[in-house]
C-alpha cells in the first residue's frame, strides 16, 4: 500500500466513510462548494485528439489489444479549428486528451503485442511530442493567457513536461487510477505506479495546475483502497480531481465486472469536496453515463466543473473508454444552451471564465 504514515488521517476518513449517511455528506459538501465557488459551474472544452495508445490497461476500451475500432489522430489544423469554434462559443479552457504514446513505460506492451521495435517506438513517441510542441506554439501565437490549456496525454519525461509548460500549457491531467500500487500494476501491465506518482510530482514542481484522480469500484478495490484513494488526492494537494465509476467495456478483460451504483459515486464525490474544499472537481462523463441525471447529481454533491466533449462527432465514437458514453452524437456547442437550462434547474450557473484552481492561486500568492 502506498500510504501508511497517515494513519490518523486514514482513521478519520474511514470513520466518516463508514458512519456518515450519504445525504449528510452531500449537505456538508454543498455548503463547502457554495462557500468557495458560489453557484458557478466552470465549463471546459474537451478535445480527444488521438485514441492511439501504447498501454494495455485492462479496464480501458482504447487499450492496445483492442483491435475492434479505428485509431485516429486529429491534425493540428483540425484541433486549432475546434479550439477556434470553442473560443467563439465562449469557452476559455481547452483540455487536449489523447492515448499515451510515451516510450517510457511501453516496452513491455510493445514487445508483447506489436510489431514495433523499441527504436521505432521511440521515433513514434518523439514525433508525438513534437506534434504537441507545434500545437502549443500555434495556440499561444493565436490566443492570449485568457485561454487555459490543459494537457492529458500520459506519463512523459520531466523535460517533456517542462518544454510543454514553457510553450504554454498550464494544466495537466493524469489520474493515478487507484492508490494501490499492486492493483495499478496488475491492471496496467508494464506500467509503474511509482513512476506515475513521480510524474505528478514533476508536473507540480514545474508549476502546472495538476489534476489527478481515480476510478470508483475497480475490480479488486477494497475499502482500504477506497479510503487511500481519497487520502492520496489530499496528500498530492491536487488542483483538480477527476473521479468516475469504472464501467466495464465488452472488449476488455474486465468485461464481466459490475459497476458501483450512483450513490457510491456521490458519496465519494462529497467526501472529496470535504477533504479538498478548494479543488476543482468535475462531474465526469462516466458519472453522466452511469446515471441519466449523474451530472446534475454530482454537481449537487461537491462537483463544480463540467467538461463538454467538443471533439468531432465522427471521432467521438472511436474514443470509447467504456460503452454507452454520453454525448457522443451531440454537437458539443449546441449542447451548451441545453446545459444552461439544466443547470438553472439545480440552482447553478454556467461560468465561462478560465476558472483557475483556487489552490494554485494561493500557492503563488494571488489574492482572491
Ligand atoms: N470506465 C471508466 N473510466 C475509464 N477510464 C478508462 N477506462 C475506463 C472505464 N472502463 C478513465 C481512466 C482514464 C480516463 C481518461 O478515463 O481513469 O484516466
Amino acid at each position: 500500500m502506498y500510504i501508511s504514515e497517515n494513519i490518523n488521517e486514514f482513521d478519520k476518513i474511514q470513520n466518516i466513510y463508514r458512519n456518515f449517511p450519504t445525504g449528510r455528506l452531500i449537505d456538508i459538501s454543498n455548503s463547502i462548494t457554495k462557500k468557495y465557488f458560489q453557484n458557478k459551474i466552470y465549463i471546459r472544452g474537451l478535445i480527444e485528439f488521438s485514441n492511439i495508445c501504447f498501454n494495455d490497461c485492462k479496464y480501458c476500451g482504447i487499450r492496445l489489444s483492442n483491435r475492434s475500432f479505428n485509431r485516429y489522430e486529429l491534425s493540428n489544423e483540425k484541433i486549432l479549428s475546434i479550439i477556434e469554434d470553442g473560443y467563439r462559443n465562449g469557452i476559455r479552457t481547452f483540455v487536449l486528451q489523447s492515448g499515451e504514446r510515451s516510450y517510457l513505460n511501453s516496452d513491455y506492451n510493445i514487445k508483447k503485442k506489436s510489431s514495433n521495435t523499441p527504436a521505432n517506438l521511440k521515433t513514434i513517441s518523439l514525433k508525438f511530442i513534437e506534434k504537441v510542441d507545434k500545437l502549443l506554439i500555434e495556440i499561444r501565437r493565436r490566443y492570449s493567457d485568457e485561454v487555459a490549456i490543459t494537457l492529458s496525454c500520459g506519463v512523459y519525461e520531466r523535460k517533456t513536461y517542462q518544454d510543454w509548460f514553457n510553450l504554454g500549457a498550464n494544466r495537466y491531467l493524469l489520474r493515478f487510477e487507484t492508490s494501490s500500487g499492486d492493483l495499478y500494476e496488475d491492471l496496467c501491465p508494464g506500467k509503474s505506479f511509482s513512476r506515475r506518482i513521480q510524474a505528478l510530482q514533476d508536473l507540480s514542481d514545474i508549476g502546472y495546475e495538476v489534476g489527478s484522480g481515480f476510478l470508483i469500484g475497480l475490480p479488486g478495490e477494497t475499502e482500504e483502497i477506497t479510503i487511500n484513494n481519497l487520502l492520496l488526492c489530499k496528500m498530492l494537494r491536487l488542483d483538480m480531481v477527476g473521479i468516475g465509476p469504472f464501467l466495464a467495456h465488452p472488449e476488455t478483460p474486465l468485461a464481466k465486472f459490475p459497476s458501483v451504483d450512483i450513490e457510491q459515486v456521490l458519496k465519494i464525490t462529497s467526501l472529496l469536496r470535504i477533504l479538498l474544499p478548494e479543488s476543482n472537481i468535475p462531474a465526469t462523463t462516466a458519472t453522466g453515463t452511469l446515471d441519466k441525471l449523474g451530472w446534475e447529481k454530482a454537481l449537487s454533491s461537491g462537483a463544480n466543473v463540467l467538461m463538454i466533449n467538443i471533439s468531432p462527432a465522427e471521432m467521438k465514437k472511436e474514443y470509447l473508454l467504456y460503452p454507452g458514453k454520453i454525448c457522443i452524437y451531440e454537437d458539443g456547442f449546441k449542447y451548451l444552451s441545453d446545459l444552461k437550462v439544466k443547470l438553472e434547474k439545480i440552482g447553478k450557473q454556467l461560468c465561462f471564465e478560465r476558472g483557475d484552481s483556487l489552490t494554485s492561486k494561493r500557492k503563488i500568492g494571488i489574492n482572491r
